[in-house]
């Protein structure tokens, strides 16, 4: 059998990144070898992502370049995982008709069965059942390739409903792992060569709360702690609500786990952060860090805020700017507040103009600047300990890795330094990278 070819394209989050890695190594067990040529390619997959309408849009323009390959390939087949084709399902086909399959976030572990009878019989597959147990809830695949960093997804879905957000109507509701398929794979991992392992989910500090007399997202972390080769633990995301002060306390009793924490606050003020139903206030939220902080005073927290959502006034958003001077982030991702379907925010009154979203973006973006620069500068001169993940980008004399705070750090040295924590003195810092020298 002639070897057939597999592009895949990923838009979106680390659960997406990781649905994609699985997605792989499904269709490399049935003979499928990835390209990154998507002009050589029997089957693409496009892993999609509908957090913000900008995000949807890039699935259409992008799957009009792929329909293209058609005209020069008939037996070409092109299918769409991921939130969108969750959220469309049948109607991605009617937009799209030359697509060839569409399946949903808990359908991803039916890959091969779907391409194999797409190759038999040419008939289109639309399958977007959220009810199925979740692909990335079991061991799905080993390790692919050595990686010195690996995710590990320990629960999908998310019951938390924020005024804004689809993800509750695209994932589907919690549900926590079993804590001895996480070790299991983890354990594997380790035996790869994997010296870090990011724990995945939407709101991993209610790991275990979906699981009848199940452990917590805590003691998780304690018995990760224990499996030998892993030489570091981080996770993402954390929802302030629900951060215990067990989990403030790991920080400083947990060896291997980062001092960094993503923490999103979404904005400064109560009154919208109401509206968005994260039930948390401000003060809850400058308490946490302050928790977090007394417990771990190296730890770097970064976060993420959405301007202009429904009835954001200008008053609201110069809270969301006075929290920031106050807490004074290492990273904050902010966002435009966009429009989804089915979400409660959508029937809120006071939109905000997109002039005005665009201006508090810029405000709010050019003021983090200024605090990530001061925060890494505050690192020249320290010594780090830097785990090695490979080459850097533009230089194969260097080398990049990251601090336990989760700072990008390059300097010179060899290929086999891969995988390795070493000692590294930082000459210069910048905004998204520091500069240094091992010791
Ligand atoms: N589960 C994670 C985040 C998921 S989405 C959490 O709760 O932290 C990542 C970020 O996208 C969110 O934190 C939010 O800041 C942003 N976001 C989500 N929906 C959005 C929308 N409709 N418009 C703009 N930004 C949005
Ligand atoms: Fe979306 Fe809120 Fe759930 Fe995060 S916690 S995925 S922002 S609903
Ligand atoms: Fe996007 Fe779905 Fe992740 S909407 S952010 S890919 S959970």
């Amino acid at each position: 059998m002639d070897k057939k070819n597999l592009y895949i394209s990923t838009i979106g989050c680390q659960m997406n990144v990781h649905d994609s890695e699985q997605m792989a190594a499904l269709m490399e067990k049935e003979g499928y070898v990835c390209t990154d040529d998507v002009g050589q390619a029997d089957l693409i997959l496009l892993n999609t992502c509908s957090i913000r309408e900008k995000a949807a849009q890039k699935v259409m323009s992008t799957l009009g370049r792929y329909r293209r390959l058609k005209t020069k390939k008939a037996s070409l087949i092109i299918g769409v995982g991921g939130c969108v084709a969750q959220q469309l399902g049948e109607r991605l086909l009617l937009k799209v008709p030359d697509l060839d399959l569409v399946f949903g976030t808990h359908n991803i572990h039916r890959l091969p069965e779907f391409i194999s009878e797409i190759e038999k019989t040419g008939k289109k597959i639309v399958e977007t059942s959220l009810s199925e147990k979740t692909p990335s809830l079991g061991i799905l695949t080993p390790p692919r390739k050595s990686k010195v960093t690996a995710f590990v997804t320990i629960m999908q879905g998310c019951n938390n409903f924020c005024a804004y957000c689809v993800v509750p109507y695209l994932r589907g509701r919690e549900e926590s792992r079993p804590l001895e398929d996480i070790l299991e794979e983890i354990a594997g991992l380790a035996r790869s060569g994997v010296k870090e392992v990011t724990l995945l989910g939407q709101n991993v500090n209610s790991y275990g709360r979906s699981t009848k007399g199940a452990t917590g997202f805590v003691e998780l972390l304690s018995e990760i702690e224990k499996i030998e080769g892993i030489k570091r633990i981080r996770f993402t995301t954390s929802h302030p609500k629900d951060i215990s002060d067990s989990l403030i306390e790991a920080f400083s009793q947990l060896g291997k786990l980062c001092k960094h924490i993503h923490l999103p606050v979404q904005s400064g003020s109560d009154r919208i952060l109401s509206l968005m139903n994260r039930r948390y206030t401000k003060n809850d939220y400058l308490e946490k860090v302050e928790k977090l902080r007394r417990s771990c005073p190296e730890i770097s927290i970064s976060s993420d805020v959405i301007v202009g959502f429904p009835g954001e006034t200008d008053g609201d958003f110069q809270e969301t700017i006075d929290m920031m001077e106050e807490i004074r982030f290492d990273t904050l991702f902010s966002f435009k507040y966009s429009e989804r379907q089915g979400t409660a925010a959508l029937k809120m009154e006071g939109k905000v103009s997109e002039p005005l979203k665009k201006e508090r973006l810029r405000i709010l973006q050019s003021l983090q600047e200024l605090h990530t620069l001061e925060k890494n500068k505050a690192m020249e001169g320290h010594i780090e300990q830097v785990l090695v993940e490979g080459f850097s980008k533009n230089c194969r004399s260097d080398v990049m890795g990251r601090t336990s705070t989760n700072k990008i750090v390059n300097f010179t040295g060899h290929g086999d330094l891969v995988g390795t924590i070493v000692p590294v003195r930082i000459k210069e810092a910048y905004l998204r990278s520091l500069r240094g020298e091992m010791l």
